[in-house]
């Protein structure tokens, strides 16, 4: 799958293009290389698989096969607004594959899937440390607790919402108001 990357990541992934001669070229530095491409990329896009690749002299199938061994690595970028659901105990006892696939229904992705237009990734992680809470979802930095299915939508739509007033602030200022 072709995947357009945005200026940034272009420009991200050329120079570590350039700078992949000092990572040596033996096989066991095949993990440590994508540790460092995720970092700087926040995920591993087929270019840069094919980059590793070709610098270890290796096929990308089998870069690939090594990468998705390791849940670490995504490769999808993450969304503007990253969903994080909480499938741990405390919260998968509370129903939190349904809150999941509440999720997956209204933004039309699955979970390790980016939307289209990038603003919203879903994951589910592991216990996040607030069982109380549970069923706990994330989306950023911010806690949701006593997750309900309905309250999924209001959740997207407050972020659709965030976006459309800062994008008018933007234009605002950029007009001089
Ligand atoms: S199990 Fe979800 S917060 Fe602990």
């Amino acid at each position: 799958m072709d995947m357009v990357l945005d200026p940034q990541e272009e420009s991200a992934l050329k120079q570590i293009e350039t700078e992949l001669a000092d990572w040596g070229n033996e096989r066991s530095r095949l993990i440590p290389i994508l540790q460092m491409i995720q970092e700087r990329m926040d995920f591993l896009p087929p270019r840069a698989i094919e980059v590793v690749a070709q610098h270890l002299g290796i096929s990308a199938s089998e870069v690939f096969g090594v990468a998705t061994f390791y849940n670490q690595f995504r490769f999808t970028p993450p969304g503007k607004n990253p969903v994080k659901v909480c499938l741990g105990t405390a919260c998968h006892v509370r129903g939190a594959d349904i809150i999941l696939e509440n999720f997956e229904r209204k933004l039309e992705i699955k979970e390790g899937e980016t939307t289209t237009d990038r603003e919203f990734s879903i994951d589910r992680v592991a216990c996040v440390g607030c069982c109380a809470l549970a069923p706990v979802a994330l989306i950023g930095e911010i806690v949701h607790g006593k997750m309900a299915p309905s309250k999924v939508e209001g959740l997207i739509m407050r972020c659709q919402i965030e976006k459309e007033m800062a994008e008018r602030a933007s234009r605002k200022k950029e007009t001089g108001e």
